[in-house]
C-alpha cells in the first residue's frame, strides 16, 4: 500500500524512551529513563514542507531517526509513504533521503565526486536518472569545482551543499534536514534555501526541516510544528506562533549622543547603553512607520531591526500556555 497524499508521513502516540546510565559515585550507576518522544501524534501530506522547530533536548533529531528507521519507537504506529521505516527500512532508503547538519553521510577522505559515485551504485540508481540529478545539483547548488575535493578539505558550507546533493541523487520523495543551515555563512545559506525552494515546487519533494533560524522556517514553511518535551505544542502557521507568543522584534538605535529613553507610541525602551537604545514592538507590525517617526523626532545615526529567535518565540508562546508539566526522568 502506498501512503496517500492526506498523510504521506503519519504519527500516532509515537514514543521513545531511551535508557541511560548516569555515573552517581565513584562505582554506582544509576539507571534513568530519558522520555525524548512522548506521545508525538501528526501528519504531513505529500509536497508540504514543515518547520520541526523546539528548544534543544525537545526530540526533535530522535523524531527524524524513527522516521528514517535508524531509531525504533518505544510505542506508537509510524508510517513513511505507507511503509513501516522499523520493518522496512531498506525499502523506505530509496524514497527518502537524509540529512544531518552535525555530521556528514560524505565518505571525509574522498573526493566529492566519488562519494556520489557510490551513492549512484549503492541506490542502484538508474545512469540517466543519475547523470540529470547531478547535474542540476552542480548546478544549483554550484558544486562544479568542488567534485575533485577531498569532503575534509571543503568548508562548513561547501559540506553542506555537498551532503544535500547526496541525499537527492536517488530521487527521494520526502526530505528530512535536521540543522541543515546551522553554522553557513549568509550566502551559503541563501543557496540552500533558494535550492530547496525550488526543489519543492518543481518536483514536489516533502520536505521536513528542523532548523534554529527562523528566517529559515519564514522564507520555506507554510507550516510549523513545535516540540517541546517530547510534545507537540502548536501546529500552525509561523505568524500565529508569533501571536500566540505575542513575540516582538528589536529596533535598535543609534543616536547622536546619550538621550533619555526614545518615546514612541508601539514601541518601549528595554535598553539603554549611551546614544544606543534598544525598542521592543510586536512581530507582527511593520517596523516602517517606527522607523520613519523615530527618524523625524530624533537625531538618528544608524539603526538596525533583529528578528526574534527561536528560543524566546518558543518560551515566550510556552510561557502563556498552560502545558502539564512533563514526568521528568523516572529511576528504575
Ligand atoms: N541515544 C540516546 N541515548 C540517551 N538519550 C538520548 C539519546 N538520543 C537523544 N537522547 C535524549 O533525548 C532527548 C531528545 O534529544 P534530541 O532528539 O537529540 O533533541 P533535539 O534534536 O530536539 O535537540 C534529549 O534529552 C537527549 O539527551
Ligand atoms: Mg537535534
Amino acid at each position: 500500500m502506498d501512503g496517500d497524499s492526506e498523510g504521506f508521513i503519519e504519527l500516532d502516540g509515537i514514543e521513545k524512551v531511551f535508557d541511560v546510565r548516569r555515573r552517581a559515585g565513584l562505582l554506582r550507576r544509576e539507571r534513568h529513563q530519558v522520555r525524548a518522544v512522548d506521545g508525538l501524534s501528526f501528519r504531513v501530506a505529500r509536497g508540504e514542507m514543515v518547520g520541526y522547530i523546539g528548544p534543544n533536548g525537545a526530540g526533535k533529531s530522535t523524531t527524524i531517526k524513527m522516521l528514517t528507521g535508524i531509531l525504533t519507537p518505544s510505542a506508537g504506529r509510524l508510517r513513511v509513504a505507507g511503509i513501516d521505516p522499523q520493518r522496512e527500512r531498506t525499502r523506505l532508503a530509496r524514497r527518502i533521503g537524509v540529512v544531518f547538519g552535525q555530521r556528514t553521510t560524505l565518505w571525509w577522505d574522498l573526493p566529492l565526486i566519488d562519494s556520489y559515485r557510490l551513492v549512484h551504485r549503492m541506490y542502484r540508481i538508474p545512469d540517466k536518472r543519475y547523470q540529470e540529478n547531478l547535474d542540476r545539483c552542480v548546478e544549483l547548488l554550484e558544486l562544479g569545482e568542488l567534485l575533485d575535493v577531498p569532503v575534509r578539505q571543503l568548508s562548513l558550507g561547501q559540506r553542506m551543499r555537498g551532503d544535500i546533493a547526496a541525499a537527492l541523487l536517488h530521487d527521494p520523495e520526502v526530505l528530512y534536514l535536521d540543522e541543515p543551515t546551522i553554522g553557513l555563512d549568509v550566502i551559503s545559506k541563501a543557496r540552500v534555501r533558494e535550492f530547496l525552494r525550488d526543489l519543492n515546487a518543481e518536483r514536489r519533494t516533502t520536505v521536513l526541516l528542523t532548523t534554529h533560524d527562523l528566517t529559515d522556517i519564514e522564507q520555506l514553511c507554510q507550516r510549523v510544528m513545535v516540540i517541546d518535551h517530547g510534545r507537540l505544542v502548536y501546529d500552525g502557521a509561523l505568524t500565529g506562533l508569533h501571536e500566540v507568543g505575542e513575540s516582538e522584534r528589536t529596533l535598535v538605535v543609534d543616536l547622536e549622543r546619550e538621550l533619555p529613553p526614545v518615546e514612541l507610541a508601539g514601541a518601549r525602551v528595554v535598553k539603554v547603553e549611551g546614544p544606543r537604545q534598544w525598542l521592543a514592538f510586536p512581530a507582527s507590525a511593520s517596523a516602517a512607520p517606527l522607523v520613519a517617526r523615530i527618524a523625524a523626532e530624533y537625531p538618528l545615526v544608524d539603526l538596525s531591526v533583529r528578528e526574534p529567535d527561536i528560543e524566546s518565540v518558543i518560551a515566550r508562546m510556552l510561557s502563556r500556555r498552560q502545558i502539564p508539566e512533563p514526568a521528568g526522568p523516572t529511576p528504575l
